[in-house]
């Protein structure tokens, strides 16, 4: 079983249906064990509490520079013997301190069919395009912005008749799906300690 923690850094919707998702299927090859974030007073904090899941926000403006900020992040990944990093509305550029230190996987969902629309507005990209689809990537993650190894995308139609608003709940069905399939197939080829 691989001991996954998500970063997020907001509503933390997929945060939710990772954690749920393994409650309705025991079998799903990951247990989240941590949720990370960069932000204070955030619904993805709440709904930790509500899960019963450990959250430890940690605030990057008490840090000096990004490299103390992830090193700190490291010592608590570490410590709680993480596996696997799931981003999931993170909003912050994961540096080479976290990159190089964390050796097992780094995966990031982005709300669009990559390399379309990358960056943080991806939904509203793709909207104000106005183009037939979008869709939704899984990737790992490296030092660009949503540049790393694609695992898997799905596309989603746009029906011109919808406005920001709905795209986003489509988005977002589909993410929900495809996450925990995802996260549970890259878990089951990753080598635990079994702990
Ligand atoms: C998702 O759309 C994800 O693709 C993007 O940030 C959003 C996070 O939403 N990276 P939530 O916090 O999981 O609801």
């Amino acid at each position: 079983m691989v001991k996954v923690a998500v970063f997020a850094s907001g509503t933390g919707s997929n945060f939710e249906r990772l954690v749920l998702a393994k409650k309705e299927n025991s079998k799903l090859d990951y247990n989240i064990t941590l949720l990370i974030t960069d932000k204070e007073n955030i619904m993805a904090l709440e709904k930790a509490k509500d899960l019963n899941i450990k959250s430890i926000y940690l605030n990057p403006k008490s840090f000096e520079n990004k490299i103390q900020y992830e090193t700190e992040l490291l010592k608590i990944l570490t410590e709680n013997k993480i596996e696997l990093i799931a981003l999931a509305g993170f909003m912050r550029i994961i540096g080479n301190t976290l990159l190089e230190g964390f050796k097992n996987p780094i995966l990031n969902i982005h709300p669009a069919y990559l390399p379309e629309f990358p960056g943080k507005d991806g939904i509203k990209d793709a909207f104000e395009a106005k183009v037939d689809q979008t869709g939704v990537t899984v990737h790992y993650v490296d030092a660009g912005v949503d540049t790393g190894e694609i695992i898997t995308q799905e596309r989603v139609g746009i029906n011109h008749d919808w406005d920001l608003e709905r795209l986003k709940i489509e988005i977002h069905k589909v993410e929900h799906r495809l996450y925990p399939e995802v996260l549970n197939k890259i878990c089951k080829k990753t080598i635990t300690t079994g702990e």
